[in-house]
């Protein structure tokens, strides 16, 4: 009998699984793919791999701005690819050597859940039966692809944003349906390194629920580098390699060598026996309470299954608060200070309320913002770029509610702001902190100030 059994092994069931054995807790976790996840294996880490090269050539390029020149600048696609498969696996290794660690027994095999017997939750896998105290499910979300007539006919044109990593060669155009976090992300990898880029979105801005201004600079930015952005634009048919959408009651044809389908995701619910359970869904993910525990005792989910905020970090948290409350721990999770990162150049990060989230739920707050310039680091280390920072507070209380930022390195400086809004501080104390000098996150020093 197991303390704990996790299906799963991303970041919410690899970090369940590590903090669980260093508790402790006897724990098997079971992986049918890769230990790590969809954001080892393929979402996170190989993107943020392959945006370093994409980076470090566009800065190449454009090393005159800095007084710096060089001659014949190339790259080679598929030494990009294999990086990004040498840093895959030296980071699945270190998941590994932790879960060894901490002594987790791993499972390599397709878990499926059986039912209660015995006192326990019963798992088999492979032909083995695996009882368990608890059951924590962390089986994640996989890429929703739409029913677009056309789209199943058009093969390996079509790709999603597993396959579009496995690519042997760049392609020259690139089609993105959705303009979304993945869309924009592909999106800039693939104008960075010369591919034409159209983006198709549905809805008349992309980045759907991100601060609107910022999306708006940020789509300016690209289109200026050379990315057609195609809005309110609704995706009617396939054909091969060309998308036909309407957009002001006209239709139109856009084609690409493929076609990257990037609209949404869907919490992993089926196929290893958890209606045997009986638990209980919400919008297509396992309904969790703050605890993470689900309707039925002693089964818990976190990650992308509970369909609620597919983030890795969101898993991440939630697994350590089920692990915080099965060691004798009271651990709920909070969602309002759960930052979001755009791994675009530049960089688009923000926590908390928008102005549009702030106001839908009548919150009534004050807000500042600043130009990225105001700040002398990025100045020196960003020429002719912009970007802006953004900062809500609350009318009532004048705690920080949400901050918002676009430019580099705004996913290492959003964690500040997160900071603030976990432990709600305010306007007055937050101003009271001192912030190293010269650095780009003087921004929200400087909009502190500017209320
Ligand atoms: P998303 O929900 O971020 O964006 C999907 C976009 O597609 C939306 O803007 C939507 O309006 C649009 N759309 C939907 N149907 C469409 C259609 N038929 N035609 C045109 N546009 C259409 O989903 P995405 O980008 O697929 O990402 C999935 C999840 O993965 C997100 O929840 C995201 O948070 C997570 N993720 C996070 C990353 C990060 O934190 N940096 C990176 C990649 C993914």
């Amino acid at each position: 009998m197991f303390d704990l059994i996790i299906i799963g092994g991303g970041p919410a069931g690899y970090v369940a699984a590590e903090r669980a054995g260093h508790k402790g807790l006897s724990v098997v976790l079971f992986e049918k793919k890769t230990l790590g996840g969809v954001c080892l294996n393929e979402g996170c880490i190989p993107t943020k791999t392959m945006l370093y090269s994409a980076k470090m050539y566009d800065n190449a390029l454009h090393g005159d701005k800095y007084g710096v020149y060089s001659d014949n600048i190339r790259f080679d696609y598929a030494k990009i690819v294999a990086r990004k498969n040498k840093v895959v696996r030296k980071l699945v290794a270190g998941v590994d050597a932790k879960m060894k660690l901490h002594q987790v027994t791993v499972v390599k095999g397709e878990a499926m859940i059986k039912g209660r017997s015995s006192g326990g939750i019963e798992v088999t896998c492979a032909g083995e039966s695996y009882l368990g105290q608890n059951l924590l499910i962390c089986t994640g979300s996989e890429a929703f692809v739409p029913p677009i007539p056309g789209l199943f006919e058009a093969g390996g044109i079509v790709l999603t944003n597993r396959e579009i990593l496995e690519l042997k060669e760049q392609p020259t155009s690139l089609v993105i349906i959705g303009g979304g976090v993945i869309g924009m992300e592909f999106a800039s990898l693939y104008n960075s390194i010369g591919t034409k880029v159209t983006v198709i979105e549905m809805l008349p801005e992309i980045l759907g629920n991100n601060d609107f201004e910022i999306s708006a600079m940020l789509r300016d930015i690209y289109s200026k580098k050379g990315i057609e952005f195609q809005l309110n634009a609704k995706v009617i048919k396939i054909d091969g390699n060309k998308v036909v959408f309407e957009k002001d009651g006209n239709t139109e044809i856009v084609e690409g060598e493929n076609i990257l389908v990037s609209v949404g995701r869907r919490a992993v619910t089926t196929g290893f026996g958890l209606e045997n359970l009986n638990v209980e869904l919400f919008k297509g993910g396992i309904k969790t309470d703050e605890k993470m525990c689900t309707n039925m005792p002693n089964v818990f989910a976190a990650g992308d299954v509970t369909g609620f905020s597919l983030l890795a970090h969101t898993a991440s948290r939630e697994a350590e608060v089920v692990v915080n409350n099965l060691t004798g721990g009271n651990d709920v999770m909070h969602y309002n200070a759960i930052p979001g990162v755009i791994y675009t150049n530049p960089e688009v990060a923000g926590v908390g309320e928008t102005e549009a989230s702030a106001s839908a739920k009548g919150i009534d707050f004050r807000v500042a913002k600043l130009p990225m310039a105001y700040a002398g680091r990025f100045v020196a280390e960003n020429e002719g770029g912009s970007g802006i920072c953004k900062v809500l507070i609350g009318a009532k209380h004048g705690e920080v509610i949400g901050v918002h930022m676009l430019g580099n390195p705004a996913s290492e400086m959003i964690y500040g702001a997160c900071i603030a809004i976990e432990q709600e501080m305010t306007l007055t104390e937050m101003q009271k902190v001192v912030f190293p000098h010269p650095t780009v996150s003087e921004i929200l020093k400087e909009t502190l100030f500017s209320f």
